[in-house]
């Protein structure tokens, strides 16, 4: 049989979190899913409507690009409508960047322990992975950045809150940093946890944007906006990258449900800030009760925390799932067997999961 070109036989499949299904196909139990970093206050109800109503368009092509979403997106960020692509989840747009910009022969730096498609979309492209460590904050380190930057660099991923860590990027190293690469380098910053960093000095990026630097930011629906299963992200960037994006992108990667469940999700600002407030106080009662029985921990700026087990994370794991709880070890992100990582959840939820834990530590 035919191989597939030498670049791509490294590459291994994505490991998800467990599903739902298949862990009550194993123990009969509805488990509750802390391993995938969704909402568990799920949509704005205005967006669940909006996906239902445009069920009777089934027959019909989605519009490739939906002026009405990107003008939402736009006005809500302080950007412009042509700053701006949305594709079938970040996933989608994290690949049109790498196969865009990047080819057999170019590097491309991410950070190690992050989240596993800056890597897989690397080896896509057929460019050389060059991978750096993280700070102790758990956010990607500049400096080692900066130390393995070539003249064949053409793409850095930055992962701000990283995954899953939850540190981030501030403002101050950002700039410095940003103010030191050549626009030959395109920065890629994920901020697919954006909404959920609390810290003031936190580094934004819109601003390098609309000052044209080469910089891409990345975001999504899936998160916040708890619509994961519609597959909506988005990118912002200046607008020379985002028409060559919008030419390289398939034309029609989000459905119309998709676009609908957007739009009204985007309108429901309300909506966002009653879950953005419930999760920062979940949050904070996570490490807490963390803290309180002795665990060290990744202090998160997103909507998950990774605990440093006593023990094996995959043994604890599976005992948490048969207890009705899914999490996720986090030694597919490249962190020790001893994390897990627990996505944040209503507190009576977490309640729940902490008696748990404590049966199974
Ligand atoms: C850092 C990061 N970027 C991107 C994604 C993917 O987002 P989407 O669901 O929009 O493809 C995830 C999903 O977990 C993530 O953790």
């Amino acid at each position: 049989m035919i191989d597939p070109k030498s670049s791509l036989q490294s590459l291994t499949p994505y490991i998800p979190g467990r599903s739902l299904e298949s862990v009550y196909q194993k123990t009969g139990l509805h488990a509750i899913k802390l391993a995938s970093n969704e909402s568990l206050w799920g949509p704005s109800p205005r967006a669940v409507e909006a996906a239902k109503d445009s069920l009777d368009r089934l027959a019909i092509y989605p519009e490739a690009h939906f002026t009405p979403v990107y003008e939402l997106l736009a006005q809500i960020h302080g950007l412009s409508a042509d700053n701006i692509i949305a594709g079938n989840g970040a996933d989608e747009l994290l690949q049109v960047i790498a196969l865009t910009y990047a080819g057999q022969g170019d590097e491309i730096i991410y950070p190690s322990p992050s989240f596993s498609e800056y890597r897989h979309n690397t080896l896509l492209t057929g460019a050389i992975p060059v991978e750096v460590g993280l700070n102790s904050e758990g956010a990607p380190d500049l400096h080692d950045v900066l130390a393995k930057i070539t003249p064949n660099t053409r793409l850095i991923f930055l992962c701000s809150p990283n995954n899953p860590t939850g540190g981030i990027l501030h403002q101050d190293e950002w700039q410095s940093f940003l103010n030191t690469l050549p626009d030959s380098v395109l920065i890629v910053v994920d901020q697919a946890y954006y909404e959920f960093v609390e810290d003031a000095s936190y580094a934004e990026i819109t601003q390098d944007i609309l000052a044209e630097r080469s910089v891409i930011m990345i975001r999504t629906l899936s998160k916040i906006y708890g619509l994961a299963s519609l597959r909506i992200g988005w990118a912002a960037a200046p607008p020379p990258i985002i028409s060559t994006l919008r030419r390289v992108r398939a034309p029609f990667s989000l459905s119309q449900t998709a676009w609908a469940a957007a739009q009204a999700a985007l309108l429901d600002q309300p909506y966002i800030a009653q879950v953005r407030k419930a999760t920062l106080e979940a949050r904070k009662y996570m490490m807490q009760e963390f803290r309180r029985r002795n665990y060290r921990f990744w202090p998160s700026q997103a909507n998950f925390v990774t605990v440093e087990l006593k023990s094996q994370a995959k043994s604890v794991a599976n005992q948490l799932e048969a207890k009705g709880y899914i999490t996720r070890p986090a030694t597919s992100f490249g962190l020790p067997s001893s994390h897990l990582r627990v996505t944040v959840a209503p507190i009576p939820i977490l309640e729940g999961f902490f008696r748990a834990f404590d049966l199974v530590t």
